[in-house]
């Protein structure tokens, strides 16, 4: 973050260069394959399409996922891959072949694939005709770079055509709009000290987007850790142009038709989210500036004491002597390990920072560069020595995390940590990776990489082609170190900097934000692109990282922050305090009730966790993801919508915030169609005054019963203590009773809220929470669904558990929402319960029933008419 002046080779700048005129004026022509005429061969899952010295192959991996690969001098790129998972490469689907006039390929039942024959221009369509990729040409190849870090490489250039009605989303942590139509962004991971909207690149590169067209999505994800750039036609309105320095151009087309199955696709193609240990669903407390054992001690004693449910502490580099990572500072923590367990038994986890730079010190006992220089462990420059640059602890060394022996032995590193000292997670940050006082604010582009790693040739390569992934195999070796420690237990790490497949590594964090109101409301467009770019567990440090928050803001940060994956108080020297008890009782009850309120979603929330983890779908997701046709055109509900603000925290909860959150104008609140229940007083929407439906053309209809084909509005004033949320009807909601801690068992029934509509769903889910024994069957998972007949009657059905976990609760408390009056009876299995306590404010009625191992059929009577 700390930026001075070191001059950059001149050759960069010719590699920059080639890249500007590439975005720009790229001409749209055949590539420069001589006069010979293409050749196709049909391969068993694809074609082969040469001509010249250009090499194309096209083939299924599976029925909705194909791969591209182009190569030139009669070569095609190599078959290896930091983020594509080596299973999914070596897949093959059956195809069928296709010839349509001058263009040749195949198709699966999903995707259908084109390669025009004198060119190599690629089409895809997937099988109900739409047509997802279309190149507009060849790919266009620059002479070879000579420039600095450029290894001899050479750049591309591919040119798509962008359909009239298309939108984008994903790449990423982009700062700005959720769609990325008419936008440029570069790819190229940079520390980004209080980031300001539109700045690009920030932390991670994640080359995959979700595309949008004809009432489907589809997804492009482009395997490349160059300095790739994409422009959905902000040079060039209707051209999508993807370009790179160097690297292979090897891409992968998904298929839709819905969002979610893109994720699913893009998950199984490059692996599934760590599923992090239950604590890391809790209320987090860091800050840079917790100096002393004391400082800390006094922070998780006053959570404590003050009731603020919280399940982490966090360590900045205060902790560590002179800031040299994997070394403790004695005399601010002189009992170290004792209080790292006496947290533990209050249920507090504590999570410790380790940069990925080891101090540079010589002859000091320093045991990282001690054994890292014995065993030739770290990134060399051009001319063969060991590249030394200024980080937190002066000047340091950099692993070689390319390479898995490398990588293991900085897992080694974590032994005392992990092992003794019992810390709970660790946080690696300033791996893009961060330098000091260069102006690029990273490596030279010509260090050199020596790449030895399984799947991959060895050989050595320039920062340029390894720096986006640097932070990435940084996070994977903490990650695969402390498993090898600890074999059952979840790591949780969590990375600044990463690369696409990073998030089988475990979280991220969206850097050093700002404290402004701005911050707040783009955070949602930020960690919902991250979700769809696979890092679903992600979080925005509460209050912002850098300047001063206000009382208002920082409550209003803490009531949006727990709906989303991570919740993390972080702030930096400069800032004032920012814990929830900043500013007066008032405030911190609000933020308390809030914290309070996430901590009763927990069985809910973890549900989406462990459904993240297994199938790809992010938790915080666009409204799109689940109303794919909810507009009165059919089109998505948020496409041309100008305000992010409003998304899905899973299927059943829209969270609303202020799209102008420092504003205390009214603001509208677009709901999708069906019926809305609101949150927090559980009453049915339409019970309540200023619902507006949003009629055929646009215009508003007043008192109009919600229905399942039109949006409503809601107009909602704002207060600083309501942050709105509305459970979609059809929804069944567990909630658990209240703890301080995620360790801590809850005492009473789980609560089972069930907002009768369309499509009535829910699920309960549950397992140890710290272990891989889910894996093998050690989970609860309950499948519920409910309906409401026509006169009134309410059935839940409890499905049978699946998995032979045993969950803490051992009774259900049913509520059943939206019931204008006293229902007459309840049954279960159609014997009488006794008890039902109806509500006339919420309109709801609630019975307590046992849990049953086969589950049950739960029957709310209405009152006779
Ligand atoms: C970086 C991190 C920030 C951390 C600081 C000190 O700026 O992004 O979160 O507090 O370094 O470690």
């Amino acid at each position: 973050m700390v930026v001075a002046s070191r001059r950059r080779g001149k050759k960069w700048w010719a590699a920059a260069l080639w890249l500007a005129v590439a975005s720009v004026a790229l001409p749209v022509c055949a590539a420069p394959a001589g006069q010979d005429a293409a050749t196709v061969a049909r391969l068993a899952s694809g074609i082969a399409w040469h001509r010249g010295g250009t090499v194309l192959q096209a083939t299924a991996l599976r029925e909705g996922v194909v791969r591209i690969r182009i190569g030139r001098d009669g070569k095609l790129p190599e078959d290896a891959s930091w983020a594509a998972l080596a299973a999914a490469r070596a897949a093959s689907a059956p195809v069928s072949a296709v010839e349509q006039g001058d263009a040749v390929g195949f198709a699966t039942g999903a995707l259908t694939v084109t390669v025009a024959r004198a060119t190599g221009a690629v089409s895809v369509r997937d099988s109900a005709g739409h047509v997802l990729l279309r190149d507009l040409g060849a790919p266009f190849f620059a002479a070879p770079a000579t420039g600095e870090g450029a290894d001899g490489a050479q750049g591309f250039a591919l040119v798509q055509a962008i359909p009239d009605d298309a939108h984008y989303f994903g790449l990423g942590d982009k700062f700005g709009p959720l769609d990325r139509l008419g936008r440029s962004y570069a790819m190229w991971n940079t520390d980004s000290y209080a980031y300001r909207e539109g700045q690009d690149p920030l932390y991670k590169d994640i080359p995959f987007f979700i595309g949008y067209t004809g009432g489907v999505y589809w997804g492009l994800f482009v395997d490349n850790t160059w300095r790739l750039s994409f422009d959905f036609g902000h040079a060039v309105p209707g051209q999508l142009r993807i370009a790179a320095p160097g690297g292979p151009i090897d891409y992968y087309v998904m298929a839709g038709p819905d969002a979610k199955a893109v994720e699913r696709r893009y998950a199984w193609l490059t692996g599934t989210p760590a599923m992090p240990p239950r604590w890391a669903l809790g209320f987090q407390q860091s800050r840079w500036g917790y100096k002393t054992e004391a400082d800390l001690r006094g922070v998780v004693e006053r959570l404590r004491k003050e009731r603020i449910p919280a399940d982490a502490v966090w360590m900045d580099i205060d902790y560590q002597d002179h800031f040299r990572p994997f070394t403790v500072d004695a005399k601010a923590f002189p009992h170290f390990r004792q209080m790292v367990a006496d947290f533990a038994a209050q249920g507090m986890h504590t999570v410790a920072i380790t940069d990925l730079h080891v101090a540079d010190l010589p002859h000091a006992g320093y045991a990282p560069y001690d054994e890292g220089m014995a065993q030739d462990r770290f990134v060399k420059q051009a001319d063969g020595k060991p590249y030394v640059a200024p980080v937190w602890p002066g000047p340091t060394l950099f692993p070689e995390f390319t390479q898995a022996a490398t990588r293991a032995w900085w897992g080694t590193l974590y032994r005392r940590f992990a092992l003794e000292d019992g810390i709970a997670g660790f946080w690696n940050d300033m791996n893009e990776p961060a330098i000091f006082e260069t102006a690029s604010k990273t490596m030279p582009l010509d260090n050199r990489h020596r790449i030895d790693e399984p799947g991959f040739a060895p050989r050595t390569a320039s920062h340029g082609e390894i720096h986006n992934v640097f932070g990435m195999l940084n996070h994977r070796a903490t990650y695969e170190g402390l498993l090898a420690f600890k074999p059952g237990q979840r790591p949780f790490v969590m990375t600044r900097a990463s690369y696409a497949g990073g998030q089988r590594y475990g979280v991220t964090w969206s850097g050093d934000n700002v404290s402004s109101w701005n911050h707040l409301k783009l955070t949602v467009p930020m960690l919902t692109s991250l979700g769809l770019g696979g890092f679903t567990f992600a979080g925005a440090d509460i209050g912002g990282f850098a300047g001063i928050a206000s009382p208002e803001l920082l409550t209003r940060w803490y009531e949006l922050a727990m709906f989303t994956p991570i919740a993390r108080s972080h702030a930096d020297p400069q800032s004032r305090p920012q814990e929830p008890w900043a500013d007066g009782p008032q405030h911190e009850a609000i933020r308390r009730r809030y914290i309070e309120a996430r901590y009763r979603l927990l069985p809910y929330n973890y549900a989406l966790a462990e459904e993240a983890a297994r199938t790809g779908v992010p938790m915080m997701r666009p409204l799109f993801m689940e109303f794919p046709q909810a507009r009165i055109d059919g089109a998505p509900m948020d496409l041309n919508f100008t305000n992010d603000s409003e998304f899905m925290w899973g299927r059943a909860l829209l969270v609303a915030p202020p799209p102008a959150p420092e504003s205390p104008g009214a603001y509208q609140v677009i709901l999708p169609p069906g019926g809305w229940y609101d949150y927090w007083s559980g009453r049915r929407l339409d019970a309540m005054r200023s619902l507006m439906t949003w009629g055929v053309g646009g215009q508003l209809i007043q008192g109009r019963d919600m229905d399942a084909t039109t949006p409503h509005m809601v107009m909602v004033e704002p207060k600083l203590d309501q942050l709105p949320v509305y459970v979609r009807a059809g929804s069944i909601i567990p909630h658990q009773p209240p703890v301080q801690s995620t360790d801590e068992v809850p005492g009473g029934p789980l609560a089972l809220d069930v907002y009768p509509g369309p499509d009535c769903e829910g699920v309960v889910y549950d397992d140890d929470g710290r272990s891989f024994g889910y894996r093998q069957g050690a989970y609860s998972r309950v499948a519920l669904t409910c309906d409401l007949a026509a006169d009134g009657r309410v059935t839940l059905r409890i499905g049978r558990q699946e998995g032979a976990y045993r969950p803490w609760w051992k009774r259900l408390r049913v509520v059943v929402h939206g019931l204008g009056k006293p229902p007459r009876g309840a049954t279960l299995d159609g014997a009488a319960v006794d008890r039902i306590a109806y509500d006339a404010q919420a309109g709801t009625a609630a019975v307590e029933v046992p849990v049953q191992e086969a589950g049950g059929v739960l029957v709310i009577e209405p009152e006779a008419k």
